[in-house]
């Protein structure tokens, strides 16, 4: 019975050392947000929703001013300015008839998703004319549109251009009049890159070689590449997509391979060879991997074409995922055009003894997918029909190049656990430094967008934004330099992003830890650059983000509070982090507190320090800074004092006259929540390089996390382990946590999900420090309780509630219950922090000795699709009892 939950546990370690260690440069590349935004906190974005849903097609035309979008059975032209002014928008509905759409359900097709008309391409035809194709409930339909009147002028047959499932991946372009598409049209079909018009079309070759293997296609792009060219060169269309695998590879388990495949546009097909087919199409592998961990992103989810001062800087980047569906991670990567043609000027791969091999034979003189160049025309082959059946034979069967493209630095730019990437787009900024800055807005599955900054070979998220309230997936992005926003789009709307909302940002610190290339602080505010002629006076540093603002020496907008307390009661003093790297770091009477360990009386997490049992050695003045790029920010300052307990009943309610302050039985938990005060004491001499300004951060939200640690797990492999099989039941139950481990953890996947089944810390009072307090408004906070509820912390109306009962302790973790020796390994934290755990381990333990698991791809699937769907119902604490 052991044997299989040994061996999956044994799996499971692999894949966490994989993500954990060394503490190397890979971690760094996972990237913690520095801000978590709320939809409630956005600024300046405007937002379209129409009747429709499915927003999914974006065409921006930024001369003109217009957004034009498409969604399910419906065409809206917006303004780009601002897409909520209703009066200037207009729409053209165009559902499939009741007809098409009683077809398709007799085709057995679902008239709750696929028998609606989805507009897959809306692309520009020619001065006066849009043209647009979409699903029409399984029979596709194209359209031209009147930009004018913005109606349909002409309906076309639409089954060779789009594809009839409105999921199927898909790309299609319109340039210089003529259409070039690529998806796997129908069902039964092969996937297909086409030329639809005009005449001659042409489309990919199957036998005795297929071109493309179950491709899913995700982007394409026209470059002209004849321009300047030296050798008469002809402009090329670039298509990216993944599709199965049939090479050989060091990734075994994988069957999924991304590629970019390039054909020639001037491309007519061959004379007897190759008819209506490519004569220039090349396809190579695409490689996003970060190999010190034979960690390999192989599925490409989006690409994002950057263009470059000439045609040959062009960069494209993509969003690659890993193709275990519930397995969330991210990279992004990105290749220079320069590095794809040298693939396709490469050796190519043949099948021999039907295996993929590099073709090192003979290869015609005039080199098999070329495009028709001044090489060419000297031999008076003026067209692809013109090229001899040497070359035509050779190009049949060698589509594929033996160069791996490998991503610019050979590494992800940006790797990403437990989120997946959907879309990415790039702009570029000039820094106040006079460097050029790569901005980079990218979607998530989830309906959130991440706003980052590539500083050196290296990512700064600048901060997190919630777009849509419902968790959907982002499916389009356009960006707009002209209106210095991007166009979000997903299933219920479309949202207009500014690149910034500096104004977020209200102290200098605050202002230059962001690192926000269009943001610097002004002496007064952070303010956008761009509307600042004279950038003389303003404080920004993209480069390392701790340099510019003044050092303060008085600190009395620091918040104060003191409080008594009994022996023996437990007391957090609240101190919540507004930024996600920030790491709280807490002195008492001037020396910082070292080891925050239960040993020693106290717990730390991202929102305040726990002191467990006041002992009188542990009054004092207690301060709370947060640490972020080596720069300590005071945020508040506690007096504590600690007075003996009373002979009395512990339970009877104290005189509030009979102290100075309120005084807390042992049976309470108490808060403390920092207020401004007069009564603020000089500082004793503050730890080193403590620049000590007027700092205070703004927190909204109130999620007590204990987190710290599980860093004690460090490098122990089984108790990793037990945590991941933990993380796997609990992970669902706070699915808005955004909160981020501030301790240099190196398991943040499972950190963030471990933290969301922690008993929470909920404090019913109002809140500790906020935007009104540093107005210099004292938050007269009083007496404040503590409430320990079990999973997703929420607010809660301001009221009182009886002294909740000091935190429950479970008793522990009876050491038979492992025998394999778990428990001697399990951090008590574990037991303590949250009463689940101990009943989880359990529940976990007993699942995994069922069947015998073949895959550990097929594992960790159903490991994942499980805590997607095991609802936990368990009181947290008795329970684990
Ligand atoms: C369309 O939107 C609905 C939600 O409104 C979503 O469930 C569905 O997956 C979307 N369909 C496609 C093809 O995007
Ligand atoms: C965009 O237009 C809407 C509706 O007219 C208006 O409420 C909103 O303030 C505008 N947004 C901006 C950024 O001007
Ligand atoms: C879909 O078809 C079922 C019958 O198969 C019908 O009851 C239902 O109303 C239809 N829904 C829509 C949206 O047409
Ligand atoms: C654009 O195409 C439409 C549809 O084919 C045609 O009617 C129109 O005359 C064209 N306009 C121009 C300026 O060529
Ligand atoms: C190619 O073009 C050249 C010059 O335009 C012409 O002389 C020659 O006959 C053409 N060759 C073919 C095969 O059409």
């Amino acid at each position: 019975m052991m044997c299989p939950g040994l061996y999956v546990l044994t799996q499971f370690c692999c894949l966490i050392s994989a993500f954990a260690f060394p503490f190397g440069p890979v971690l760094e590349l996972d990237v913690t947000p520095r801000i978590t935004v709320t939809i409630n906190g956005l600024l300046g974005c405007n937002r379209f929703q129409g009747l429709a849903v499915n927003y999914s097609t974006l065409l921006l035309e930024d001369e003109a001013g217009m957004l034009y979008v498409g969604a399910r059975e419906a065409l809206y032209a917006l303004d780009s300015a601002n897409i909520s002014i209703t009066h200037n928008n207009t729409a053209i509905d165009w559902a499939a008839s009741a007809e098409q759409k009683r077809q398709c359900l007799s085709k057995g097709r679902d008239n709750q998703t696929e028998c609606y008309n989805y507009v897959r391409l809306l692309s520009r035809y020619n001065e006066t004319h849009l043209y647009t194709c979409g699903t029409h409930a399984f029979r596709p339909r194209c359209a031209y549109i009147e930009v004018e009147r913005f109606s349909f002028v002409r309906f076309e047959e639409g089954k060779d251009k789009c594809p009839y499932d409105p999921s199927k991946g898909y790309t299609g372009l319109i340039v210089d009049g003529e259409m070039y598409s690529a998806s796997q049209y129908e069902f039964r079909s092969s996937p297909d890159i086409r030329r639809n018009f005009p005449f001659p079309n042409l489309r990919t070759e199957e036998a005795p070689t297929r071109w493309l293997l179950e491709a899913d296609f995700v982007g394409s792009a026209l470059l002209r590449e004849s321009i300047n060219s030296s050798t008469g060169d002809d402009d090329k269309l670039y298509f990216f997509f993944t599709e199965r695998n049939t090479e050989q590879s060091p990734y075994s388990s994988q069957t999924k391979v991304s590629r970019v495949a390039r054909v020639c546009k001037g491309d007519i097909g061959g004379q007897r060879n190759l008819q209506r087919k490519w004569t220039s199409f090349l396809k190579a592998r695409l490689v996003c991997s970060v190999p010190e961990y034979e960690l390999q992103f192989n599925v490409l989810r989006s690409v994002f074409v950057q263009e470059g001062p000439s045609v040959h800087d062009t960069i494209f980047w993509g969003v690659f995922g890993l193709e275990w569906k519930n397995f969330k991670a991210s990279a992004v990567c990105r290749y220079s055009l320069i590095d794809i043609q040298a693939a396709f000027d490469g050796p190519y791969m043949e099948i021999q003894d039907s295996k993929w091999r590099e073709y090192t034979g003979k290869v015609p003189d005039l080199r098999p997918g070329s495009c028709i160049t001044d090489q060419h025309r000297a031999q008076l082959i003026n067209t692809s029909r013109d090229l001899p059946d040497s070359v035509l034979m050779f190009v049949r069967r060698h589509p594929l190049m033996s160069t791996e493209i490998q991503p610019i630095g050979r590494r992800p730019l940006l790797f990403k656990k437990s989120v997946d990437y959907t879309r990415v787009t790039v702009q570029q900024i000039t820094g106040m430094d006079g460097k050029s800055y790569n901005l980079l807005f990218i979607g998530t599955d989830e309906g959130w967008l991440h706003k980052a900054v590539e500083i050196g070979d290296r990512v700064h998220i600048i901060e997190e934004l919630q777009l849509f309230k419902e968790s959907q997936p982002i499916n389009n992005m356009v960006i707009s330099h002209k209106q210095r926003s991007v166009y979000v789009s997903a299933a219920s709307g479309v949202v207009q992003v500014p690149f910034s909302a500096c104004q977020r940002y209200n102290s200098c610190y605050d202002c230059v830890f962001a690192r926000d290339p269009l943001c610097a602080w002004d002496g007064r505010e952070c303010v956008k650059i761009s509307s600042y002629f004279d950038k003389s006076n303003l404080t920004q540093d993209i480069q390392m983000g701790n340099r510019g603002c003044d050092d303060i020496t008085a600190d009395g907008l620091v918040s104060h509070r003191s409080r008594s307390v009994m022996v023996g009661d437990d007391v957090l003093l609240q101190c919540e982090l507004h930024s996600n790297l920030a790491a709280p770091r807490w002195t008492l009477n001037g020396e910082q507190l070292q080891g925050y360990g239960t040993d020693r009386g106290y717990r730390t997490g991202t929102d305040g320090l726990l002191i467990i049992g006041a002992q009188s050695r542990q009054g004092g003045h207690y301060r709370c800074y947060a640490v972020e790029n080596g720069v300590w920010v005071p945020i508040c300052s506690f007096m504590v004092r600690v007075q003996p307990a009373p002979p009395a009943s512990p339970h009877l309610p104290t005189d509030p006259t009979a102290l100075p302050e309120r005084l807390f039985t042992t049976t309470s938990v108490i808060i403390l929540t920092p207020t401004i005060g007069p009564t603020e004491q000089p500082l004793h001499s503050p730890p080193a390089a403590l620049p000590s300004g007027p700092e205070f951060q703004t927190n909204r939200h109130m999620e007590a996390m204990y987190i710290s640690l599980v860093a004690v797990l460090g490098g122990l492999c089984l108790v990793l382990t037990v945590v991941l099989l933990y993380v796997s039941f609990c992970a669902h139950s706070c699915p808005a946590d955004r909160k981020y481990s501030q301790q240099g953890l190196s398991v943040s996947t499972v950190t963030e999900r471990k933290r969301s089944s922690n008993i929470e810390l909920k404090t019913i009072s109002s809140h500790c420090n906020g935007r009104a307090d540093m107005r210099g408004r004292a938050a007269s906070t009083d007496g404040a309780f503590l409430q320990i509820v079990s999973g997703e912390s929420q607010s809660s109306p301001d009221k009182e509630v009886p002294p909740a009962p000091p935190l429950p302790l479970p008793p522990p973790l009876p050491a038979t219950e492992f025998t394999n020796g778990l428990s001697a390994t399990l951090p008590s934290v574990l037991r303590k922090m949250n009463g689940n755990s101990y009943v989880l381990l359990r529940q976990a333990d007993s699942e995994m000795t069922s069947p015998l698991y073949h895959s550990f791809t097929e594992e960790l699937n159903r490991i994942l699709e499980k805590r997607k769907h095991t609802q936990l119902d368990v009181e947290p604490d008795e329970s684990s009892v």
